[in-house]
Parts: structure tokens; C-alpha cells; sequence
């Protein structure tokens, strides 16, 4: 409250106090005379009494409520506030409502002692009936409202989502009667407590890191793992997004036009979650921007069929050339046996952490890392032990192609990774025309096979085993001895 209010308030009161004191006084001092004229106006009748009595009641009842007013001013507001504590408006009203039912009391029993109060209250079954009927509503909220205040599901300033109409808004108080929300819209909104036990209410407290989600979609050429990086990046640095957890990123589903994704971010302040929303879904516009990603809308794609080596020939065939003749088994190549390999070659994308290559698997194709990274992995005592990380222009698979044993490690991407497979047609007429790759080859596989073979392992030397695996591939593809 600001103390310009505050003193207006101090002043109305002061005011209205003295008011009601000049009142009474005046009442006091001039009740014979008014009796009289009442008395000459209603003609000599007891009930003249009564009327001086009630207007008594009536003027003590106001200075006892401005009387009750300033103590809960004093008490709580001073008193409470001294030692830092914000006493619960509920609370506040329970002290209001019992002190001015003692005073109305004591005033009553005092003006009219021939009233029987006690026996009146006891005994009157009709006066609790009627009381109970009348107060129905009222004394649920009451009840509903200690109920509240004990359980304490939220507190003020916390957001509160209530019943099947969503009312949402943060918790501005907690009456006797009702909790009044202020929503997002600057709206106040008053819901009783009674309705509000009923009804189910989803809490999102003050100091608790509650999270939201925002919803996008990206374009199906656009790549995930790159989406991803981007987006979390972005959204972390916004304005209110929690720096104590990362925001995560996730496919939420491949949709009719669209990859839909939807990023889960931590608020630091919740009240503020429409602001940092519309922040987040800027900063994944800029973000996209900068990185060539593109949000979808609606479309319809349209295939036209072209044999698809042909149309990897004429989109970047000559990356794959380039590619292919940096790879050292096949600098020997001519030109021509270079592009007939890119020719062949058929490219593959795999996202972190999928399986390129499964261990025991037969296989008859190799590979070479386009773009990205893999890992070779063996099993060791049931645990994965990494024994090489191939990067681009590495090559694999080659020793399952040439020798036609199973597969003998696990080959897997450790990011976002494109592949150029090559089948073992493409490799018999590249070994037709050069012999001598061979046999630069198995001296590599048998470098390999050693790399694989556990530290226990008693290894053969490279030399010895590069020759026994040259003969077992030249009589695997066919080749003279
Ligand atoms: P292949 O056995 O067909 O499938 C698994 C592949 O992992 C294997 O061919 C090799 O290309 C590769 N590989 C196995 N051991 C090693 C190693 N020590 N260093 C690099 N690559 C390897």
C-alpha cells in the first residue's frame, strides 16, 4: 500500500470515529427530549423505549466496528508486519468477525438485560434452522477457506489453474470467502472457496522451477540432430529461462507436412510464462535464420521419379568423387574407376548413437564417412570398449566385404553421420584392374584385427596375418594367386 493511501485512510477513519463519537454523544445528551417528541409524535407507547434502544445499539455497533478495525489494523498490520510475517487475510477476517460478535454482545446484554441471550441461542431450533439455511453458502466458504489456510495447496503470488474452465492467474488473496486470482489479462477473479475444494486446481508454486512447452516444426529436408543443437542453444539464453536446467528438444511428431517438435524449458518466474513463450518462439525464428533451418506450412510434395544414383550424380556426384579419391586404399584409382566407385556408392544419413554396422552380422558392402563420425566398438565382458573413432574419409566394413566373415565390431555414429556404401561388385572390377590393392588391404585389416584383439590376446604378428588374409581375398573375389 502507498502512503498517500494509507494517510487518506488514517484520516477517513479519524474522521468517521469522531463522527460516530459526536453521535453518541449527542444521542445520549438528548435522549429525554427525543423520547418526548417520539412520545408525542406515537403517542405514550413502551415501544419508544425500544426505538431509543435499537438507535443505542445501532451507534455503539458502528464505533465497535471502527473500534475492531483499528485493532486488526494494529495487531496485524503493525504488530505482524514488525516481525515480518504476512498475516493470511482469512485469519485477519476470523479475528474481525469473533471480536465484533463480543461487542455486539456485550452492547446487546448491556441495552437489553431482560433478553435472555443464552437460552434464546440454546434453545431456538427454528432460529438455528433459519440461521443454518441462511448461511449455507457462507459458512462453506468459511470452512472451505480454513481448510485452505491449513492445507495451504498454494500461497499468494503462486499461478493456480482452477476447475473445467481454467480460470489462471496468480494468487493475489485468500479470503474467509473466496481466492481472488489476478489472470493474465490484468482480469480479477473471484472464486469461492467452497466451489474451489470441488473443483480440481493445478498449482504451479513460486519457488518451484516450473517448466512449459513451446510447439514448432521444421521442414523434412531440415536435420534433426542440427534442429535440435540450434534450438536448445537458442532457448537457453532467453530472458527467464532457468539456467539450472537445459532446456530439452524433441520430435514430437512427423506430421502430414512438418517434422513437429516442442522444447521444454524451466521459467525462473512463471507469472511472466506468456512473455518468455513468445520470447522463446523468437529467438527459434532468428535462430532458424541464422542456421538455413526453415519452418514448414502446409505442402504438397511432389516426386519425380529419376533413378536416384543418376540424381546423385548431377545433385553433388562430384563431392562423392572428391570423397572417394581422398580415400588412401583408393589413390591408385584412375579417374574413371573412381567415378565408376562414386556411381555406385549409395548414400546413407544416421543419427547419433545409431547402429551403422552390427557385430556377428554377414556382410557384403564397406563404407566411407562422408560427413560426421563413427565409432568401432567390441564387446568386452558384456561392456562396449571403443577400439577406433573413423572421421571423414575413413573407411569401414571392409573386413567382412573382403574376407565374407560376419561382421566383427559394432560400428556406430556419434553424431549426425552420412556414409557412402560400396557393394561388392563395385569392388570386384576395382580389383580386376588393380591387383595390387589387395594387397595394401590386408595388411590394413590385419592392423585392424590386432586393434580388435583384447590386451589378454596373444597377437600374430601383422605381417604373418596380412598374408594369410591377402590369400583368403583373393580367393573370396575370384582373383589369381
Ligand atoms: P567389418 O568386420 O566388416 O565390420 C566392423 C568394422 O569395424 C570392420 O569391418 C572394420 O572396418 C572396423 N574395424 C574393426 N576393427 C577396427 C580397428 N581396430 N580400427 C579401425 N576399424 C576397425
Amino acid at each position: 500500500m502507498s502512503r498517500p493511501r494509507l494517510t487518506n485512510k488514517a484520516i477517513l477513519f479519524l474522521a468517521a470515529s469522531a463522527a460516530a463519537l459526536l453521535a453518541i454523544y449527542l444521542f445520549w445528551s438528548l435522549q429525554g427530549s427525543i423520547r418526548e417528541l417520539l412520545e408525542q409524535r406515537m403517542g405514550p407507547r413502551t415501544s419508544t423505549l425500544t426505538i431509543i434502544k435499537i438507535v443505542k445499539l445501532l451507534l455503539i455497533g458502528i464505533l465497535g466496528y471502527l473500534l475492531v478495525r483499528a485493532l486488526n489494523f494494529l495487531f496485524f498490520a503493525l504488530a505482524f508486519r514488525l516481525k515480518r510475517i504476512d498475516a493470511p487475510t482469512l485469519i485477519r477476517n476470523i479475528f474481525t468477525i469473533v471480536a465484533f460478535t463480543i461487542l455486539f454482545l456485550i452492547a446487546f446484554t448491556f441495552l437489553f438485560p431482560e433478553v435472555p441471550l443464552g437460552s434464546l441461542f440454546t434453545t431456538s431450533a427454528i432460529f438455528g434452522v433459519i440461521l443454518g439455511l441462511a448461511l449455507q453458502d457462507t459458512l462453506g466458504n468459511f470452512f472451505a477457506g480454513i481448510s485452505l489456510q491449513a492445507d495451504r495447496p498454494f500461497q499468494v503470488g503462486d499461478v493456480i489453474v482452477v476447475g473445467a474452465q481454467r480460470h489462471t492467474g496468480v494468487v493475489e488473496e485468500i479470503s474467509w470467502r473466496a481466492i481472488k486470482i489476478r489472470t493474465f489479462q490484468n482480469h480479477v477473479v473471484m472464486i469461492a472457496n467452497s466451489n474451489a475444494a470441488r473443483e480440481p486446481i493445478e498449482v504451479c508454486p513460486r519457488d518451484n522451477l516450473n517448466a512449459r512447452i513451446v510447439f514448432f516444426n521444421t521442414l523434412y529436408s531440415d536435420s534433426p540432430a542440427k534442429t535440435i543443437h540450434v534450438v536448445r542453444e537458442a532457448v537457453r539464453e532467453a530472458e527467464n529461462v532457468s539456467s539450472k536446467v537445459t532446456p530439452i528438444v524433441r520430435i514430437r511428431d512427423l506430421g502430414e507436412n512438418a517434422v513437429d517438435y516442442e522444447v521444454k524449458y524451466w521459467l525462473e518466474d512463471y507469472a511472466k510464462y506468456n512473455d518468455t513463450d513468445a520470447l522463446v518462439r523468437q529467438r527459434i525464428w532468428y535462430a532458424f535464420r541464422r542456421a538455413g533451418l526453415s519452418f514448414a506450412f502446409p505442402t504438397r510434395t511432389l516426386h519425380v521419379e529419376r533413378p536416384s544414383r543418376l540424381a546423385q550424380r548431377d545433385g553433388d556426384g562430384g563431392a562423392i568423387v572428391e570423397r572417394l579419391s581422398a580415400v588412401d586404399i583408393f589413390a591408385p584409382l584412375s579417374v574413371e574407376e573412381t567415378g565408376m566407385l562414386a556411381q555406385a556408392a549409395v548414400r546413407h544419413v544416421f543419427a547419433p548413437g545409431e547402429l551403422v554396422i552390427r557385430a556377428g552380422d554377414p556382410g557384403s558392402s564397406m563404407f566411407v564417412v562422408h560427413n560426421g563420425r563413427v565409432r568401432v566398438q567390441v564387446n568386452e565382458n558384456g561392456r562396449p570398449r571403443t577400439v577406433a573413432t573413423l572421421n571423414e574419409g575413413d573407411f569401414f566394413g571392409e573386413m567382412a566385404l573382403f574376407t565374407g566373415e560376419p561382421r566383427t565390431a559394432n560400428v556406430v555414429a556419434q553424431e549426425e553421420t552420412e556414409v557412402l556404401e560400396i557393394g561388392h561388385a563395385a569392388m570386384k572390377r576395382v580389383f580386376d584392374t588393380n591387383p595390387d590393392l589387395v594387397e595394401s588391404l590386408s595388411f590394413i585389416i590385419a592392423e585392424r584385427r590386432q586393434g580388435l584383439a583384447s590386451q589378454t590376446d596373444s597377437a600374430t604378428p601383422v605381417n604373418e596375418s596380412s598374408a594369410g588374409i591377402l590369400s583368403s581375398i583373393k580367393r573370396f573375389f575370384g582373383l589369381s594367386q
